[in-house]
């Protein structure tokens, strides 16, 4: 058998990136222009402190991402609510009409800034009727939060008690899974109805567990959910490059000024906006499967949310460059890249 030679660059419509952390003021000063130069559009997370529950709120928090696009950069934040026990089903009517595209659901407790997140998800079923009848999708951390279950275990478990059940009473709401890091969430995805898809992040395809602990803690590779085993790693790289339309490019890009990752109780969050394209087409061309990047980067998230695709196209090139060690990232603070002072194969042409 022969392989094919890996090509020395590739022409790509442009990408979106479906699940994004761009936090806000400073901080999101330092972000935005790099999700901006790769991306045509990216869904922004809502986690901000306090987070954006109203629509009111997400319109505002877009025109301020929006001012922070460089002139002459085109960009799209697509806006999300944070749903709490005490969102109104009448503001996911007053969400659709303004354009907001989804609502995500944080298991209160599951992650950085999840406090206000809902305990019981019946709970707030009058809102997932609501949104299951405008066509708003429900963006799902897919976490259980109970102290009692291993923290390598939550997604699997999150699937059997919460999703499964879930996807049962709401047949026709679309649903995706995010940032999913298991062969357990890979599989329920593939297996399952048309209704749900699912995000990949650079880390869990590049990286297992080994990497937060080789030669010592590293915290710039700690993020939620945590990455896992090899055999994990291999089936969400399995699923990613198998051409499939349910799986597609969230980078779940999550800044935290370096000094509170780097902490006796650090936060969650790999920062990977400022070479995210790069990161994949590694993981890909390692799988030996470029071919399939652009399906995964640039047509199937657009394809999922009934958004049309770009038209506009960028080109990656073979050619070897070395990733920042850091970021300046708002007052005093750094912000340490995925990769920070790494090689990185693949590079983006501006
Ligand atoms: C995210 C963050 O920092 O906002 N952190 C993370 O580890 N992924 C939250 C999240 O998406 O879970
Ligand atoms: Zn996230």
């Amino acid at each position: 058998m022969t392989t094919a030679p890996t090509p020395q660059s590739l022409t790509l419509l442009r990408p979106d990136d479906w699940h994004l952390h761009v936090r806000d003021g400073a901080a999101m000063q330092a972000v935005v222009p790099h999700t901006a130069a790769q991306f045509a559009r990216a869904v922004i997370m809502p986690n901000l402190q306090p987070p954006v529950t109203t629509t009111e709120q997400a319109l505002a928090y877009k025109a301020r991402i929006l001012a922070a696009v460089p002139a002459g950069v085109s960009f799209e934040p697509l806006m999300t609510l944070y749903l709490t026990e005490h969102t109104a089903p009448e503001e996911i009517e007053r969400a659709r009409a303004a354009g907001i595209v989804a609502c995500k659901l944080y298991p209160a407790g599951a992650t950085t800034n999840s406090a206000q997140g809902v305990t019981n998800l019946r709970n707030i079923y009058p809102v997932l009727e609501a949104m299951q009848r405008q066509g708003l999708l429900l963006l799902v951390h897919g976490e259980v939060t109970s102290a009692e279950i291993d923290l390598f275990d939550r997604e699997a478990v999150f699937i059997e008690q919460q999703l499964i059940p879930l996807r049962r009473d709401f047949p026709n709401l679309k649903i995706v899974f995010e940032h999913i890091t298991t062969k357990e969430a890979a599989q329920y995805v593939r297996d399952a109805d048309a209704f749900i898809a699912a995000t990949i992040t650079p880390q869990h395809l590049l990286y297992n567990r080994n990497a937060i602990f080789t030669g010592g803690i590293r915290p710039h590779y700690y993020c939620l959910p945590v990455l896992k085993r090899e055999e994990h790693r291999l089936a969400l790289v399995q699923a990613a490059t198998s051409g499939s339309s349910k799986y597609f490019l969230g980078t779940d890009s999550a800044p935290h000024a370096a000094h509170l990752k780097e902490h006796a109780s650090g936060c969650a969050g790999c920062y990977s906006a400022h070479a995210a394209l790069e990161l994949y087409a590694s993981a890909f061309e390692a799988a030996g499967a470029l071919d399939k990047l652009e399906g995964f980067a640039s047509l199937y998230g657009a394809d999922f949310y009934g958004l049309p695709r770009n038209t506009s196209t960028v080109r990656l090139v073979k050619q070897s460059w070395t990733a920042p060690e850091h970021f300046a990232f708002g007052e005093g603070a750094q912000l340490k890249p995925l990769a920070a002072g790494e090689a990185l194969a693949w590079q983006l042409q501006g």
